[in-house]
């Protein structure tokens, strides 16, 4: 592609005008995949936006289709793959319209190749993080009709300057570091995102600042492993910089490889009061010989002696983790050694996932690959365990006021009330008002279930909201 011939975004928001024939052009994203790549979507819909397309709700309505995808498993790969077979006929339907690939499947030279070649109203596949280089994609499809799929090249440079849109006006977030040097086995993303690379400081700070300034009341700072962060101070002193600004908020973080969780953290949290009480401190297995497969360079003992502590530096705090079922090699005692940690951490959520073997990856050579009838039935096991523990946490929480960040309506079927999170990230549903949405509501607990706490806003006559 020549990229010699671009203009500024002004430039570029005349040309993409002229060629739709005056409109101002739809752009539509879907995204699947973890927070990094929501957070992405909201850069790549700034990046639209600043050509000149307006976002739109629907993919029909869209002149521009992107689909950020994900890459973790072989299931959110397929279900991208199906969705994007669906926009053929609206390419078909409208000619002009352009179709692209983003996110992790665009960075594997596979699924590149594919797309290449079985996709044809693909136009383009991008980079994760490569928002800076959509116009010229968009640009150059709309003038020369050609196709281009970018070779696989991380780029070391993180492309400052672009304004997401956000989804959300009470809550945000804000990416602190790109990439993942840590290469666990089973992991594809240390191939897909590339080397670790930190934002500035002073870019992170601006951003809260001004985050802040717009009314946002929880701030999650993300990164694939945030406590390498590495700018000109370390993660903690930067969590203890964003949560020292002036204002009412709550500041989470994730995520946290347990290898890399510091006493310096935990003080950081036991400290600041607007830091979330709330830890994701990813386990993925209880059985030291799995650890060390999965090169993840702690033990049982290490992430036991994390939780103490964490325990004992912020009490009534939640922590969550990630759980990896059925990696190869595992055998009953290794996943029984899971189910151990799990009675003893006791967490509040995990998400769970049955083991998915990654093109590229060391695990996925292995011979001794666990059955998926072996897998399916200890995640059964797990699942119910979780159910038993969850439960009972939840139990604590009966005649408890707590404070909930309203979120509006509830969705999944708690209909006419209201929900929000906790600082601990528990989801609440409670008899909200309209004026609630983006507001903390004291709300005291009536109805405790495993994945969701039920209550009443208690409102007093000044403060009512
Ligand atoms: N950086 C984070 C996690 C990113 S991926 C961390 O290190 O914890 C999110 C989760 O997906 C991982 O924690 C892991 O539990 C899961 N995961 C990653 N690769 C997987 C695979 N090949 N199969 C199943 N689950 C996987
Ligand atoms: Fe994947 Fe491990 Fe990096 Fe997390 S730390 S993104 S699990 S390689
Ligand atoms: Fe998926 Fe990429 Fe995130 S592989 S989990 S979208 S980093």
């Amino acid at each position: 592609m020549d990229i010699s011939n671009f203009p500024d975004a002004a430039g570029a928001a005349n040309e993409v005008r002229q060629m739709l024939g005056g409109a101002r052009p739809g752009v539509y994203v879907l995204t699947f995949g973890c927070q990094q790549n929501e957070a992405d979507s909201e850069r790549l819909l700034g990046a639209a936006r600043s050509m000149g397309f307006l976002p739109v709700e629907k993919p029909e309505q869209a002149s521009l289709i992107l689909i950020n995808t994900c890459a973790i498993r072989e299931h959110a790969e397929l279900k991208a793959l199906s969705v994007i077979g669906q926009f053929k006929h609206l390419k078909s339907e409208d000619p002009s319209r352009i179709i692209g690939v983003c996110g992790c499947m665009s960075a594997e030279p596979a699924r590149v190749e594919q797309f290449k070649s079985s996709y044809p109203y693909v136009s383009f596949t991008l980079q994760p993080g490569a928002a800076d280089q959509l116009a010229q994609m968009v640009l150059n499809a709309m003038r020369s009709g050609k196709r281009f799929f970018s070779v696989p090249e991380q780029s070391a440079k993180i492309a400052e300057g672009i304004e997401p849109v956000r989804r959300f006006r009470h809550k945000a977030w804000v990416s602190v570091m790109y990439g993942c040097n840590n290469f666990c086995s089973y992991c594809i993303v240390p191939y897909v995102r590339g080397r670790e690379r930190s934002r500035s400081r002073e870019a992170i700070l601006k951003e809260v600042r001004q985050l802040i300034a717009d009314g946002c009341r929880d701030i999650t700072l993300l990164g694939q492993n945030v406590n390498s962060y590495a700018g000109s101070c370390d993660f903690p002193t930067l969590l203890r910089d964003v949560a020292s600004l002036p204002g009412e908020f709550l500041v989470r973080f994730m995520t946290s490889h347990p290898k890399d969780a510091s006493p310096q953290l935990l003080r950081v949290m036991a400290d600041c009061p607007k830091v979330a009480p709330h830890l994701h401190l990813p386990l993925q297995s209880g059985s030291d010989r799995i650890l060390r497969e999965m090169n993840r360079k702690y033990t049982r003992e290490h992430y036991l002696g994390i939780v103490a502590d964490f325990r004992r530096a912020v009490p009534h705090a939640s922590l969550t983790t990630d759980l990896i079922v059925g990696f190869p090699g595992e055998t009953e005692e290794d996943f029984e050694a899971t189910l151990q940690v799990m009675r003893q951490a006791r967490f509040d959520m995990i998400y769970s996932f049955l083991y998915s073997p990654r093109r590229g990856t060391p695990a996925a050579d292995r011979p001794d690959q666990v059955p998926d009838d072996i897998k399916r039935e200890r995640m059964q096991r797990l699942l119910r365990l979780q159910d038993e523990l969850a439960g009972s946490i939840a139990a604590g929480y009966l005649g408890k006021t707590v404070r909930v960040l309203s979120d509006g309506p509830s969705k999944d079927g708690a209909s006419g009330l209201y929900s929000g999170r906790t600082g601990g990230n528990k989801l609440v549903h409670y008899d909200g008002l309209p004026d609630d949405i983006g507001r903390f509501i004291d709300v005291e607990i009536d109805r405790c279930e495993p994945f969701a706490l039920y209550g009443t806003a208690v409102r007093t006559g000044t403060d009512a909201g």
